[in-house]
C-alpha cells in the first residue's frame, strides 16, 4: 500500500476530529475516525453528528454511503494501516488555567501499543501548551514521527474553515516529516509555513489570544461610546479600515464566550507566569471581558430600575450564532444572574432545545413567544433575529425596552416601533409617536 492510498486515522470526533474527517474525505481521502466513547462511534456509523452545523449531516451521510468513512471502536483497527495519525482530542482548562492534557497522553499511550504497517506520522491538532509537543514526540521516537499542525477553523463553520485556511502550520523536527501531512492538504493551495514544534504551538495560541484581545478591545471602544454618547458602529468601522487593524473581530457584544478563546488566553497566562514573564495583556483581556456582562446587565437595570420580579424575553443562548453550543456561552451567564437578581426569563434560542436555567425561567420555541415580557434582550448574534420585524413584538414588551448585547437588531426600526433600543455603545430612544402596531402576531 503506498502512502498515499493508505486511510489516514483521526483520533477524537468532537469538531476539531470532524472537521478534518469530512474535510479530508472531501478532498478524497479515506478515513479511519476513532473515538473512545462506543455510543458516539454508533451514532456516527448511523450517520448522525456529534454536533449541529449547516451541511455535515448530509457530508457524513455521502461519505459513509461511499466508504470513504469508517469508524472504529478499537484503536488497532483504527490505525494499524495508516501512516497520517491526526490527533484531536479535547485539553479542556482546569481551575488554574493549566490545560489538561491527560486525553492527549491517553491516545499517544492507545497508539503506543498499536501495530503499525509503516512508520506512521502522529498530527497533533488538539491546542496545547508550548512544549507539549517536544514532550510527547519524546515519548514516540522509537515508534513514530511526531509533528503539530494546529487548527483555526470555527464552530458553526469548521469543515469550510478547515478546506479554507488562511495558512497550514506545520511544527516538526525536520519539514521532511511534515511532507505525508501537507500532501493530504496539497489540493487546497495555500501557503505552508514549516516551523519548530513549539513556534506552532505559540502560532495556535497566540492567535487567539490576540483575536480575544481584539473583542476586549473592541468592547472597551463601544463602552466608552455609551459614556461618551458617541456610536461604536462608526467608530470601529472608521479604525477597522486601516488594513493594519482590520475590521475582523471588532464586533462589540456581551463578551467572547466559548470553549476555545477563556481557556487559550487563561493557558498564554499561565504559561507566561511559569516563565515570570508579564501577563497583563492576557489578564486585561480576560478582565474586560469578564466585566462585559455586567455592564450589559448595568444597562438593562438602568433602563427597568430593578431587575427583581421582572420577566426579560431573552433571544439567543448559544456562545455565537451558527452553533448549539452553549459550553461558556456568555449568554447562559447573564441568564444565571438575572435568575440570581430575581427575574424569570423566557428563552429562546433557533438552535437549542435544552438548557439549564433559573427556576422560574422556561425555552420556547418561537422568537415572538419569547416577547411576552418586560423587556427584550439579545445575547447571540443569529441573524434571524434582525429579520423579525419589531412592530410584530413591540406591543408584546410591556416596558417597551429592548437590549441588544450583540448589536445585531436594526436601531431605528426597533425605536420606530415605539421601543427604546439599547445596543453596546450605541442607542436609541423610541419615537414618540409609535407606528401603527402589528397584531396578532404572536
Ligand atoms: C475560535 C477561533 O476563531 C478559531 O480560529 C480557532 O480555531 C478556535 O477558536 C479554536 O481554537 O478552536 P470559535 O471559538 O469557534 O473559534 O468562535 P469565534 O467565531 O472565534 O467566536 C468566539 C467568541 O467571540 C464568540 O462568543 C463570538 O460571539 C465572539 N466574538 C467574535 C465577538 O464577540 N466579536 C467578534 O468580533 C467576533
Amino acid at each position: 500500500m503506498s502512502t498515499l492510498t493508505r486511510p489516514v486515522c483521526i483520533v477524537g470526533t468532537g469538531y476539531v476530529g470532524m472537521a478534518c474527517t469530512l474535510g479530508l474525505a472531501d478532498l478524497g481521502w479515506r478515513i479511519h475516525g476513532y473515538d473512545i466513547l462506543p455510543e458516539r462511534v454508533e451514532r456516527l456509523r448511523r450517520g448522525i453528528p456529534p454536533y449541529r452545523e449547516p451541511g455535515i449531516a448530509e457530508s457524513l451521510r455521502e461519505h459513509i454511503d461511499a466508504e470513504r468513512i469508517h469508524f472504529f471502536t478499537d484503536m488497532e483497527s483504527a490505525a494499524r494501516d495508516a501512516q497520517v495519525v491526526i490527533v484531536a482530542v479535547g485539553t479542556p482548562a482546569r481551575e488554574d488555567g493549566s490545560a489538561d492534557l491527560n486525553a492527549l497522553w491517553k491516545a499517544i499511550e492507545q497508539l503506543s501499543l498499536v501495530r503499525f504497517a509503516t512508520w506512521p506520522t502522529i498530527v497533533i491538532r488538539s491546542t496545547v501548551p508550548p512544549g507539549t509537543c517536544d514532550a510527547l514526540a519524546a515519548n514516540v521516537e522509537t515508534w513514530a514521527d511526531l509533528i503539530y499542525a494546529p487548527e483555526f477553523l470555527r464552530e458553526g463553520s469548521a469543515v469550510r474553515d478547515f478546506l479554507n485556511p488562511d495558512r497550514i502550520i506545520v511544527g516538526a523536527e525536520h519539514p521532511a516529516v511534515g511532507v505525508g501531512y501537507v500532501q493530504l492538504l496539497e489540493q487546497l493551495q495555500k501557503p505552508v509555513v514549516f516551523t519548530s514544534r513549539c513556534n506552532a504551538e505559540l502560532i495556535k495560541s497566540c492567535s487567539n489570544a490576540f483575536l480575544a484581545l481584539k473583542i476586549s478591545f473592541a468592547n472597551e471602544v463601544a463602552n466608552m461610546c455609551d459614556a461618551l454618547g458617541a456610536t461604536s458602529d462608526d467608530v470601529l468601522r472608521g479604525i477597522g479600515y486601516d488594513q493594519r487593524i482590520g475590521s475582523e473581530f471588532l464586533r462589540p457584544g456581551i463578551g467572547f464566550g466559548g470553549p476555545c478563546f477563556e481557556k487559550d488566553v487563561k493557558s498564554m497566562a499561565h504559561v507566561a507566569g511559569q516563565y515570570g514573564l508579564g501577563r497583563e495583556l492576557f489578564s486585561a483581556t480576560l478582565r474586560v471581558n469578564d466585566a462585559q456582562p455586567h455592564r450589559i446587565l448595568k444597562i438593562l437595570e438602568g433602563e427597568l430600575t430593578t431587575l427583581a420580579d421582572t420577566t426579560i424575553g431573552i433571544w439567543g443562548l448559544a456562545f455565537k450564532a451558527g452553533t448549539d453550543d452553549i459550553r461558556d456561552s456568555l449568554a447562559l451567564r447573564i441568564v444565571e444572574e438575572l435568575g440570581r437578581r430575581g427575574a424569570r426569563m423566557i428563552v429562546y434560542d433557533p438552535a437549542v432545545p435544552l438548557a439549564p436555567l433559573p427556576l422560574g425561567s422556561r425555552l420556547v420555541h418561537s422568537a415572538l413567544a419569547a416577547t411576552h415580557a418586560d423587556a427584550l434582550m439579545v445575547l447571540t448574534e443569529w441573524p434571524e433575529f434582525a429579520r423579525i420585524d419589531p412592530l410584530a413584538y413591540a406591543a408584546n414588551l410591556s416596558r417597551r425596552i429592548v437590549v441588544d448585547g450583540r448589536n445585531v437588531l436594526d436601531p431605528s426600526r426597533v425605536a420606530a416601533a415605539g421601543l427604546t433600543y439599547r445596543g453596546v455603545g450605541r442607542w436609541e430612544r423610541a419615537t414618540p409617536e409609535p407606528l401603527q402596531l402589528a397584531s396578532g402576531l404572536t
